[in-house]
């Protein structure tokens, strides 16, 4: 099996690889505390030994009930927001076939998402979508109070028992939240759901290995022995006692923080596939969360290649130089495409002819490092051998554990969110939530 490689020579000039080692010891200390839980939110490391720790009877119960949606459902709609589907719906994404979902003839179900958004416009379409077709709901929230979640959960439960009726919604619907508390679990007790639990010492954005990403990920066909095995390799090399050489999330880890040191403000994660497209949300989540807080952090954004060089691409080669960039390169694609002969040659492409299109892919992602560090822009390049289950759980692993150490190294909790109460707090307070009359009153002042 090949690995998950780094490539950092494209930061220099402006960070030295002797400014990188000078901070091996800072990083392998970070990398020991979130084992030992010895720094700040050492109540949310739960994730850290998840790949190896997941137990057979725990899979298999998972892949039991993938197994019964699968059967049971045309269509199954996960509802969750932030950590509670971004995970599922990057990893789905990445290793299905893209116009699988409007394929008649089907081998898995279509995955639909609710509950990250609150756009009625969305929820209609849904609604009618679902019309007709046999569909039933993940509902996943860790707190199980997450408003989102909660109100696309009420509309399409009401939905799915007004058309199957309640025993058979029963049959149809499971629930993943805390073991004990939150209104999510009080629902799914009193309706009888088949349950899963989150476990209390793992975060939404690095829940992804847990039931909450794993079920959905399962629902949709995929392989996923062979996404924690994937995850359990990082694991494993980037272990309490890993050498900085050989800790690679550790190396990027810095890398990042020394940049954003000389003011390179902001991290493009760029692909060159638009199947990666939700990973990388998913990623500025697991970042932009866990770093941006205290006046400080990276700006996480990113870019789909070459679609976004004729938008974003004049700006990351002439605008402000504050960025750098973190591309995740894939040396193999899983299918083959040879750009054919034309008689005429009208688009002039002959020169082409035979080439396999990831050939110009390839040439177009090295001409775009190539330009964009001839422009300022510093690259990162992680490359995997392939789109699989096995190589993308390597990559969710490899960026958890970067994003632990890179907090650490930032000197925040890398595992707390306190900034997105702010405007729950608003909105229910301009819903004249009961329980919140005084800043309802605050607020009303205020419009
Ligand atoms: O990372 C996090 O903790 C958050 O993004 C949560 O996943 C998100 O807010 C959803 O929360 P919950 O699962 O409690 O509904």
């Amino acid at each position: 099996m090949g690995k998950l490689k780094l490539n950092i020579n494209d930061v220099t000039p402006w960070v030295t690889k002797e400014e990188i080692n000078e901070l091996a010891d800072a990083a392998t200390m970070a990398n020991m505390a979130l084992h030992d839980g010895t720094l700040l939110g050492n109540d949310f490391l739960g994730w850290v030994d998840l790949p190896s720790s997941i137990t057979e009877s725990q899979i298999e119960e998972i892949e039991k009930t993938a197994i019964h949606l699968r059967t049971h459902c045309d269509v199954v709609v996960v509802v969750g927001i932030g950590g509670s589907y971004l995970g599922a719906k990057a990893v789905i994404d990445a290793l299905s076939n893209s116009f699988d979902w409007l394929q008649d003839k089907r081998k898995n179900p279509v995955i639909l998402y609710a509950g990250n958004n609150i756009s009625e416009d969305y929820f209609y379409e849904l609604v009618e979508y679902l019309n007709g077709r046999s569909f039933g709901i993940i509902n996943i929230s860790k707190s199980g109070t997450t408003t989102e979640p909660a109100l696309a959960f009420r509309i399409l439960k009401d939905k799915l028992e007004r058309e199957v009726g309640k025993e058979e919604s029963r049959n149809r619907i499971v629930a993943i939240t805390d073991a004990s508390k939150g209104a999510l679990r009080d629902l799914a007790m009193n309706e009888g759901y088949k349950t899963f639990v989150i476990p209390d010492n793992v975060g939404g954005r690095y829940s992804v290995l847990t039931p909450v990403g794993l079920l959905p990920i399962a629902v949709a066909g995929i392989n996923i022995r062979l996404l924690l095995h994937g995850a359990s390799e990082i694991e494993k090399e980037t272990s309490r006692d890993a050498s900085f050489k050989n800790n690679l999330a550790a190396i990027y880890a810095v890398t990042r923080n020394e940049l954003y040191k000389r003011g390179k403000k902001i991290e493009l994660l760029v692909n060159f596939h638009p199947k990666l497209h939700y990973f990388a949300e998913w990623w500025k989540q697991l970042f932009g969360e866990s770093e941006g807080k205290d006046n400080k952090g990276i700006f996480n954004a990113s870019v789909n290649f070459t679609t976004d060089l004729h938008s974003m691409g004049q700006w990351i080669q002439e605008g402000e130089r504050t960025i750098f960039e973190t591309i995740i390169s894939i040396e193999e694609p899983n299918k083959k495409v040879k750009i054919p002969h034309d008689e005429l040659d009208l688009d002039g492409l002959n020169y082409l002819e035979g080439k396999r299109v990831d050939e110009v892919n390839k040439m177009a992602e090295l001409g775009t490092r190539i330009a964009h560090v001839d422009g300022g822009v510093p690259n990162i390049v992680i490359t995997i051998p392939e789109l699989s289950p096995y190589y993308v759980g390597q990559l969710i692993y490899f960026f958890e554990k970067a994003c632990g150490i890179s907090g650490y190294l930032l000197g925040v909790n890398p595992f707390d969110q306190p900034g997105v109460e702010a405007y729950k707090k608003n909105m229910f307070a301009l819903l004249e939530k009961p329980g919140f009359e005084k800043e309802t009153e605050e607020i009303k002042r205020r419009i």
